[in-house]
């Protein structure tokens, strides 16, 4: 495939607009919105509920979307739970788990408020100690104060890549860090997956949480929560119901294996295969590809905005830089520039992006954000390097 162009033909809005607010949610291409229109004018139906023919290949098509998303990341097919998105897989990992006072959570001071919340909500709860990894204002952690506060740790959970900084963490590292202590290792990889390999026994995850809807290329209300198989034992299902026994009387039950276990009710099927659809799109394309587009798209961005002396944040190491810079504009609100850009059909997300903790760390209410896919284009960057040259030019 030629990158952007051939993949831009399969995106009918990329021609309508420059999108780049991929964080938030990416553009739909064709074969996944078809795919999602085969099951519902086709083979309608629930799943694991019906001998009917439409039932059984309703059935076939979303669990060979669970062997994809599998293969995909690394894992074993009863590894992979699908969930409504990455939020909801993180909260599920708190809520499962058992918690005693004095268990110590660890995570970074980086995270979405989603692998935030969750470990917060636990220590006010059972009385868990929550420890935060020291890290500088560009998103690097300072991985010898990782090694020192994992210690003793029960669970820590770090995200892969920051949504508002765009600082792609050492997540092997650490995971290896936690597995010597006997820790849990939960990962954020929520705007990681799609983007870059992501490989569950490289990054010695116990559970990873990603949405369907950003780098995979799928729907929303869809989203994965993978479980190391050696965590079956101690994870119990925060949800219980339709789908998730092998047997029931009156006062009693005896819920069935994993996958299934942890899928209490119809789950979303269209969702699924919607996902599997951008997966297999995603592989089409390549990994290294993306990588590599996106690499060039934030090496040019970063460096027009130095030139117009835009402030902009995250790793100055571009290496350490995924698809997503944020910035300013002073003394524009970032709502102010976010609404700027969009008179010239520019799409970028403005605000705090659900990372409060570090809009507050780094003394600004906001930042405006631009995140690329692999559809986006240097041109597409130029345009937007125009419009923000314009910008300063009118405030200085
Ligand atoms: N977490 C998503 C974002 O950063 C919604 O935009």
């Amino acid at each position: 495939m030629r990158i952007p162009d051939d993949v831009r033909k399969d995106i009918p809005l990329t021609q309508e607009v420059i999108y780049f607010d991929n964080t938030a949610t990416s553009l739909t291409p064709i074969p996944v919105v078809k795919a999602m229109d085969e099951y519902y004018l086709k083979y309608r139906a629930n799943v694991h509920r019906g001998v009917h023919r439409l039932s059984q290949m309703a059935t076939h098509k979303y669990e060979e979307s669970r062997k994809i998303v599998a293969e995909f990341i690394g894992a074993k097919f009863e590894e992979i739970v699908f969930t409504k998105n990455a939020s909801e897989s993180l909260n599920l990992v708190a809520l499962g788990l058992e918690w005693n006072r004095g268990d110590k959570i660890v995570t970074t001071p980086y995270e979405h408020h989603s692998d935030l919340l969750p470990w917060q909500r636990v220590s006010k709860k059972y009385g868990a100690k929550l420890e935060i990894i020291k890290g500088d204002d560009e998103g690097n952690l300072d991985l010898a104060d990782a090694e020192k506060k994992i210690k003793g740790a029960k669970l820590v959970a770090v995200q892969h890549v920051s949504n508002a900084l765009g600082v792609i963490h050492e997540v092997e590292e650490i995971g290896k860090m936690a597995k010597e202590e006997g820790a849990i290792f939960v990962v954020d990889a929520a705007q990681s997956v799609g983007h870059m390999e992501v490989d569950v026994r490289k990054l010695h995850a116990d559970f990873l949480a990603f949405s369907g809807h950003k780098g995979p290329l799928g729907p929303t209300g869809i989203g994965v929560l993978y479980i190391n198989e050696e965590m079956f034992d101690i994870f119990e299902p925060p949800l219980i119901g339709g789908g998730t026994i092998e047997d029931v009387d009156l006062y009693f039950y005896k819920l069935t294996s994993p996958p299934e276990r942890y899928e209490a009710g119809t789950p979303n099927i269209g969702g699924a295969i919607g996902l599997a659809a951008g997966i297999k799109y995603i592989e089409k394309i390549g990994l290294d590809k993306i990588e590599k587009q996106e690499r060039k798209l934030v090496k040019k961005t970063t460096k027009g905005l130095t030139e117009l002396e835009i402030p902009w944040y995250g790793p100055r190491n571009l290496k350490k830089h995924a698809g997503v810079v944020s910035f300013n504009v002073p003394p524009l609100h970032p709502h102010d520039v976010a609404a700027i850009l969009d008179e010239h059909k520019i799409m970028v997300r403005s605000g705090h992006h659900c990372a409060l903790p570090v809009m507050k760390r780094l003394g600004i209410n906001g930042t405006v954000r631009a995140s690329f896919h692999v559809y986006n284009s240097v041109e597409e960057v130029e345009t937007f390097l125009d419009v923000l040259e314009e910008l300063v030019k009118s405030l200085r």
